[in-house]
């Protein structure tokens, strides 16, 4: 159907717009109703013409917000120029050799290699695939919780909801989980009569002793995990979120991150950070791992996608010089990895990012974020504020007062929900986060102060029309 049909079809009323999207496979979740027609900074259009406010950016992909002008420009002249330098033809193109150039000034400096893809789940198979080359171990050590893709081999290592593997095994052999740092649900802190965290407000300073004590019953499982499932000298890989973003948007107490480094280094294993949703400044830094114990992370490898580009197509595997030692050429591709538009994108993102000082803005307009939603949480059951920089989530508690301590920090199923489909009658886009009921807010690095204080009056609107309060 011709677009304006299209367009046309999806604003009309009811069924039309069911008629229209008959070919959508139901499969697909869906926040909203809304049939997108363009979109620009920190806002979009539907085909009604209704105008809202996107704090999602693509599941944190438009990080210099919708058609960046120095993106638009760059995609326009590059799409022209040529598009498809295809990887095994060529020995490079220019302009992934600018953005190879670009990715060594603000990667770790000890990643030197760049293997470029088009999906977050595609890099991470790749990350798995070169941790087995390297080591010529077999094993791979996730989190609890964590999200790393829908591939076959990326959906093994997670473990955020069930959804996303029903029906779908059976899965990659040689993934072991480990439990991963919710302190604000911890067990052994409960029993000790308190939670790991100080409840909201959580906030600035992050990680200071007073705010938050992890009990280390992780690390120790992790250890235990090292001696009784699965032999040390097995294990190629731990793979990580630093910030873990579909699994609620939680951060690592202090020392985790530090005492991973220093298990990896004493057993010889890779530890690769998958910053697809909390790297490319997100966090106010270029790769959120900087953000805890001082960087004492220091990771293996890095798995980029999403916000590198804007929302074009490129991810990619930042890794150590010697890792594709053990390779054979041939053994490593990809018909589109490193696609010359998708670079160009990625080049303009980061030179937007840099000059535009968003790194600093994502920093300033988190704090502004996260102290308006801690403001709330003295008038509706918002337990946890959590994040860095415009990684942002909340997480909804009993909305009763009475009860156990533990079960105040229960939410009544779907109110997390209830409250994004709340926030969109107010033209505020959000997602939803986790297992449990958390929602995350993922602006764009150059959301404006004025949109942040737009979206907590959305924000507060959707919970006062949830909560009736
Ligand atoms: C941390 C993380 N890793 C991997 C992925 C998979 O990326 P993609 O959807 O581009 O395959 C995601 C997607 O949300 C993610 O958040």
């Amino acid at each position: 159907m011709h677009s304006t049909l299209v367009a046309a079809a999806a604003h009309a009323a009811g069924g039309a717009l069911e008629a229209a999207c008959q070919h959508v496979p139901g499969a697909l979740m869906k926040f909203n109703d809304i049939v997108v027609q363009k979109g620009l900074g920190s806002w979009i259009w539907d085909t009604a013409g209704n105008k809202y406010l996107d704090m999602t950016a693509g599941i944190g992909a438009t990080s210099t917000g919708h058609c960046h002008p120095k993106v638009v420009e760059a995609v326009r002249e590059q799409a022209g120029n040529i598009v498809h330098a295809q990887q095994n033809i060529f020995k490079a193109h220019t302009k992934q050799l600018e953005l190879d150039a670009a990715l060594s000034r603000i990667m770790p400096q000890q990643l030197t290699k760049y293997f470029y893809c088009n999906s977050g789940s595609e890099a991470v198979d790749n990350a798995v695939k070169i941790a087995r080359a390297a080591t010529g171990r077999e094993c791979i050590i996730a989190f609890d919780g964590g999200f790393h893709g829908r591939s076959i081999g990326a959906m093994a290592l997670t473990t955020s909801k069930v959804i996303y593997k029903q029906h779908f095994g059976p899965f990659m052999p040689g993934v072991h989980i480990a439990p991963y740092p919710y302190c604000l649900h911890c067990k052994v802190q409960a029993e000790k009569g308190h939670s790991g965290y100080h409840v909201a407000p959580y906030m600035p300073p992050f990680d200071s002793p007073d705010n938050r004590v992890c009990c280390g019953a992780p690390q120790e499982a992790l250890e235990w995990m090292l001696v009784q499932h699965v032999h040390p000298g097995d294990v190629a890989a731990i793979i990580l979120e630093p910030i873990m973003g579909e699994g609620g948007f939680l951060t690592p107490p202090p020392g985790f991150m530090a005492g991973l480094r220093q298990l990896a280094d004493k057993h010889g294993i890779l530890l690769i950070a998958d910053e697809v949703q909390s790297g490319a400044g997100r966090s106010g830094m270029w790769w959120a791992h900087g953000q805890f114990d001082g960087g004492a992370m220091q990771p293996d490898m890095v798995v980029f996608a999403k916000g590198i580009a804007s929302g074009y197509p490129l991810a990619g595997v930042a890794t150590r010089q010697h890792h594709f030692d053990n390779m054979q050429p041939g053994t490593m591709g990809g018909t589109y990895g490193g696609n010359a538009v998708a670079c160009a994108a990625a080049l303009a993102t980061i030179e937007a990012i840099e000059s535009e000082g968003m790194l600093g803005n994502a920093s300033q307009r988190g704090v502004q974020l996260m102290q308006g939603l801690v403001g709330l949480a003295d008038r509706y059951p918002i337990i946890d504020v959590r994040g860095r920089g415009l990684m942002v989530g909340i997480e909804f508690g009993s909305s009763s007062s009475s009860g156990s301590s533990s079960s105040r920090l229960k939410a009544e199923k779907g109110v997390a929900m209830a409250v994004t489909k709340a926030a969109f009658k107010h033209n505020l886009l959000l997602m939803t986060a986790g297992a449990r009921e958390s929602i995350r807010f993922l602006p764009p690095l150059n959301v404006t102060a004025e949109e942040v204080d737009t979206c907590l009056n959305g924000f507060e609107a959707a919970c006062k029309e949830v909560y009736k309060r």
